[in-house]
């Protein structure tokens, strides 16, 4: 059942279209169909819908086909059905695993005594990190966060994390699922390059500490809307400064740091006391697939809860589900080896710069472009802009943005997306494949295109 590579990215339907040909998949009936009967339904109502992320057109999300390589490692994890939990359970998948992690730890240059776990995704490597945050600050102070929970801290309501405005949103789910909330996630405005801006940051950081305990700063290297890259080294001094964890999210961007022209974009990762990282993002590994490193090995024992059938205290075996919640996990360090060792890293490194070679091109491109307005300069593989029409507005361009994009995917030839930057609706442009500035100016063009037919039509009042 595989995509043709000349279909539509997506078939347009509107959800009752979409959800009137997938209810018959969801008729359960007392006796079962054929393999070949269910096919055929599932590409005649379901494939049509589903993204076709290996369309050159798809430029919208962070979302590809898997990679070939990783492809054989899911395709054995599926077969083999291994529960890497420890030893016990799977002793080839727990050994790979943790053999997995220290390459890792190895190939990113982080600190030699770090440590990883796979988690489900980047939203929850960011949560546990700052879990373990809190137990780290709770030892400074003396007690075991694990027993006395946030009640253990003198002033618990003052606790805060601090980040930037353009921090990704699953900060925001880690801050209310830890039980601190909304109002202890400090933000600070961003530079003209969206990065965390650091005087801010300095002259706003005494005032906040009148009402918060700051006990954790993150950085994005790779910010989801324009792939803006933090200063770590600054944060990092920052840091020790005010005696705060400091948690990287590199879900999106980490990856680029392989290669080494990009390399000092992220410098100061290894000064981090956590990184995340999705290689189901632009790496091609199979949803799902994330990893948290620590830097200290031991920060992970605090995750540790023993039990009588499997973790069994004083067995000495491999057990990387010792180091985050789950018991049952999936053998997602398999795709990721076998990607890895198939392309090697050379290739990797080529398919990582590709896309970010070709949207430098098109932002040099478009600089000279009087219809585009250019609202970031790539950092990574995003970049946003606006399209102007002498019969829009300022006061319009927001509805105007917003109509082109709805334009553009109901077609389903390109894909892009928008989001907001402070007040303004941007159009967000993603390459995360191998690509190259011809095939990204066609999608701009199509933009461009839609934009005027819309504007010449008129939008609604
Ligand atoms: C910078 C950043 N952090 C975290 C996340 C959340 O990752 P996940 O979607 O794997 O939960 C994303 C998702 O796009 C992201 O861009």
């Amino acid at each position: 059942m595989q995509n043709k590579e000349n279909t539509l990215i997506f078939s347009g339907a509107l959800p009752t279209k979409v959800m009137n040909d997938l209810l018959p998949l969801v008729d359960f009936q007392k006796e079962g169909i054929s393999t070949d009967k269910l096919k055929k339904i599932i590409e005649e109502k379901l494939l049509p819908h589903l993204m076709k992320y290996n369309n050159p057109g798809f430029l919208s999300m962070f979302n590809d086909f898997p990679e070939d390589g990783a492809k054989l490692g899911a395709e054995l994890a599926l077969e083999y059905n291994q529960g890497v939990t420890d030893w016990n359970v799977s002793p080839g998948g727990a050994m790979l695993e943790e053999l997995c992690i220290k390459a890792l730890c190895s190939l990113f240059r982080l600190d030699k005594n770090s440590d990883g776990t796979f988690m489900y995704s980047g939203t929850y490597a960011n949560q546990q990190a700052l879990y373990l945050a809190l137990h780290w600050k709770a030892g400074q102070e003396g007690f075991d966060f694990a027993k006395q929970g946030l009640k253990g801290f003198e002033n618990p309501e003052r606790l805060a994390v601090l980040t930037s405005i353009d921090a990704h949103f699953s900060l925001k789910h880690a801050v209310r699922m830890l039980g601190l909330g909304d109002n202890n996630l400090l933000t600070i405005d961003v530079d003209e390059k969206r990065r965390i801006n650091i005087i801010q940051m300095k002259k706003e950081i005494p005032k906040l500490q009148e009402n918060h305990d700051i006990f954790c700063v993150t950085a994005t290297t790779g910010t989801t809307s324009t792939g803006a890259i933090d200063n770590v080294v600054e944060l990092s001094k920052i840091c020790k400064e005010i005696g705060a964890w400091l948690h990287v999210d590199g879900a999106y961007g980490l990856a680029y740091s392989l290669v080494p022209e990009f390399k000092d974009r992220f410098a100061g990762i290894e000064l981090a006391d956590s990184v995340s990282w999705d290689p189901h993002k632009q790496f091609g590994i199979p949803i799902p697939n994330s990893i948290l490193f620590a830097k200290r090995k031991d920060d992970f024992n605090r995750m540790a809860l023993r039990s009588d059938y499997i973790y069994r205290e004083g067995e000495n075996v491999p057990s990387p589900g010792l180091k985050s919640p789950p018991s049952t996990r999936p053998f997602s360090a398999l795709p990721l080896v076998t990607s890895i060792r198939y392309q090697g890293i050379i290739k990797i490194q080529e398919r990582l710069k590709s896309p970010i070679k070709a949207i430098e091109t098109v932002y040099k491109l478009l600089t000279k472009d009087s219809a585009i307005e250019l609202c970031n300069e790539p950092e990574t593989g995003i970049l946003c802009f606006r399209v102007k029409h002498n019969q829009i507005s300022e006061n319009q361009m927001n509805q105007f943005l917003k109509i082109i994009y709805e334009k553009v995917i109901s077609e389903g030839k390109h894909s892009i997306s928008y989001t907001k930057l402070g007040e303004k609706v941007v159009l967000r442009l993603v390459a995360i494949k191998p690509t190259n500035a011809e095939t990204l100016m066609k999608t701009i063009e199509y933009v461009k295109e839609k934009a005027r037919i819309i504007a010449s039509e008129g939008i609604p009042k």
